[in-house]
């Protein structure tokens, strides 16, 4: 009699793992064999349907078409999930006096200009307040770190990212700027609003479906990196903001949050830069520990990401 074989779910499990037992690579081994572990424990557990399964299918094939040099829905399926999060809080998980990291979103693109001290990356938001971040970059003893490179982008005050906007072809609320001999830096923006992450694809679906809300607090994107330190991608947030207990993706750490002040009287850097008050300013420190290893960084990963079918800038 031939022998039975595939005869139930735990079956095609066991055969599965022991298919890709003999992975050579030990790192690549121990993921597949969690993954598949994982996967098949989530289908049995959930008893997943066939429609429900090409559901997913469609589900994963709309998200891949929608993807483009300026729209990155696996992105936003991972943060939206949490699972970007987790990724980030097991990467960088003790505070060690370090800024805290969160996610890098979908959103950077390549090519920002790099602008001088004081450089405005807003120049073509006439609606949002003027608003000046300042602060140093530093080592963990304190000690500042010069030519230090801030990579910031921020949504205008429309809401929108300039990719998004259709009435825009240049890039907008991007720049770079390097810390001088004191380690510091200045960036000229408006005030940052909160706004919601994009919701006509299925990710969208998906927050309507499960009764939640699209909104992210108000920040300002930066990666910062500076050579013999680990960079840090985060963010800065708006203390004042509604949303900052329920952030779409779970990206809000107390370390983040900043104060914006207002300010009725231009002086300092805002008379020197010409802005008409009212503006704001915040301020904000950034701490970098030395770099355990020359890795890749998660800037090499987006360049690989945007290779893919994506032109610059
Ligand atoms: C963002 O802040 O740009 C963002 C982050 C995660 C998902 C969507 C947007
Ligand atoms: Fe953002």
């Amino acid at each position: 009699m031939p022998m039975q074989r595939n005869t139930t779910e735990d079956d095609i499990t066991a055969e599965a793992l022991q298919r890709f037992a003999g992975t050579q690579d030990p790192r690549l081994r121990q993921i597949i064999l969690g993954l598949i572990r994982h996967l098949h424990d989530f289908v049995k557990e959930v008893e997943l349907t066939e429609a429900e399964w090409f559901q997913a299918i469609g589900i994963l094939t709309e998200a891949g078409r929608m993807c483009s040099d300026k729209r990155q829905e696996f992105i936003l399926f991972s943060d939206t999930l949490g699972v970007s999060m987790v990724v980030d809080l097991l990467s960088h998980r003790k505070p060690d006096g370090a800024t805290e990291s969160t996610v890098f979103g979908p959103f950077h693109r390549l090519g920002a200009p790099e602008l001088p001290a004081g450089g405005n990356i807003a120049h073509l938001d006439k609606k949002g307040t003027p608003t000046l971040v300042s602060g140093r970059v530093l080592d963990l003893d304190g000690k500042p770190i010069a030519g230090a490179l801030l990579d910031v982008w921020q949504a205008q005050s429309s809401g929108l990212y300039d990719s998004q906007d259709e009435s825009l072809s240049e890039l907008h609320m991007r720049g770079k700027f390097r810390t001088d001999a004191e380690g510091r830096y200045l960036v000229r923006t408006v005030r940052p609003v909160h706004y919601p992450i994009p919701s006509d694809g299925p990710i969208g679906r998906m927050l309507r479906a499960t009764g939640r809300h699209p909104w992210r607090p108000a920040h300002i994107h930066f990666v910062v990196s500076a050579e013999g330190y680990e960079p840090v991608t985060t963010h800065i947030f708006d203390r004042t903001d509604e949303y900052l207990e329920s952030d779409a993706v779970f990206a809000v750490k107390d370390s983040l949050i900043c104060d914006f002040a207002c300010h009725e009287k231009a002086d300092g850097d805002a008379a020197r830069l010409g802005i008409a008050p009212p503006y704001y300013t915040t301020q904000f420190d950034f701490r970098l520990k030395p770099a355990a290893e020359q890795g890749a960084t998660v800037l090499d990963a987006q360049r690989r990401l945007a290779a893919l079918g994506a032109a610059e800038g």
